[in-house]
């Protein structure tokens, strides 16, 4: 049951940042000053939208049915980098901010990519709303580095750092400063999808001038102990 919690929580999360990338461009589909081009992107980011969506209720129907996470998959990490930043880019709160991708080399490791992609979106997200505070334009850089066995994916922004009052806890759930829609559980989904992977979410710098998170994995993943278990027959069989 505490397994099911947990994924209808993450779930619920990630469809609502969905919910709202739709609302804000259906809202824009109303806008009559538009060309047909336009229009066209904003419906195809919709049915992105929506397929994600879809994707995360078949991940949970398989999980209810089985009772196992997806399976990991050999991927390439950086695809997965492009992915995250293409869906933040059309949220409302990315739209207006300028993101730029630094060095992706084509570093490969056994993922989860769905969940993986969450968490880096999460982590762009929280960027583009702290970088949209700051007083200059905003900014947020996003690259990827390959060391040894390990992938680290670091995200800068020039917002104004993290709020002192939460610097402590950052990482607990439904601890969020600032944000009239918060609930405060990005960052507590990405650590922990992260740590499926092996690896973490870390702070690694805060100060008035924008904040640095990094995310690593580990790229080849010993399968998971649920996997090992073999049923054996009962005496009845
Ligand atoms: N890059 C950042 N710069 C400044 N503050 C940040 C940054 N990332 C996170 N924070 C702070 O940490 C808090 C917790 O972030 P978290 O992502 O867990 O929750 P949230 O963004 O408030 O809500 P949501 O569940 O929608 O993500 C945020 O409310 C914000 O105050
Ligand atoms: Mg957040």
């Amino acid at each position: 049951m505490s397994a099911i919690g947990r994924m209808v929580c993450s779930l619920s999360h990630d469809m609502r940042h969905s919910l709202t990338a739709i609302y804000a461009n259906a809202e824009f589909l109303e806008r009559h000053d538009m060309c047909i081009r336009e229009r066209a992107d904003l419906v195809l980011e919709i049915q992105k939208a929506v397929l994600t969506m879809t994707e995360l209720l078949d991940s949970l129907l398989q999980f209810g049915c089985t009772g196992r996470n997806n399976p990991r998959v050999r991927t390439c990490v950086s695809l997965v980098v492009e992915k995250a930043v293409a869906a933040v880019k059309f949220h409302p709160d990315g739209r207006d901010v300028s993101i730029t991708v630094g060095r992706l080399p084509s570093a490969e490791a056994d993922i989860d990519a769905l969940n993986l992609q969450s968490a880096i979106f999460n982590l762009l997200l929280n960027a583009c709303q702290a970088a949209t505070s700051s007083t200059d334009v905003p900014e947020v850089n996003i690259c990827l580095a390959e060391v040894d066995d390990r992938i680290y994916v670091t995200i800068l922004d020039n917002g104004p750092g993290i709020p002192a009052s939460v610097r402590s806890t950052l990482f607990d759930p439904f601890v969020t400063a600032g944000k009239p829609n918060g609930t405060g559980l990005g960052l507590t989904l990405a650590r922990r999808i992260a740590e499926e992977h092996g690896g973490s979410v870390c702070l690694e710098e805060s100060n008035p001038k924008g904040a640095v998170f990094t995310l690593s994995l580990t790229k080849n993943r010993s399968p998971d102990l649920e996997d090992l278990i073999v049923v054996s027959p009962t005496s009845s069989d």
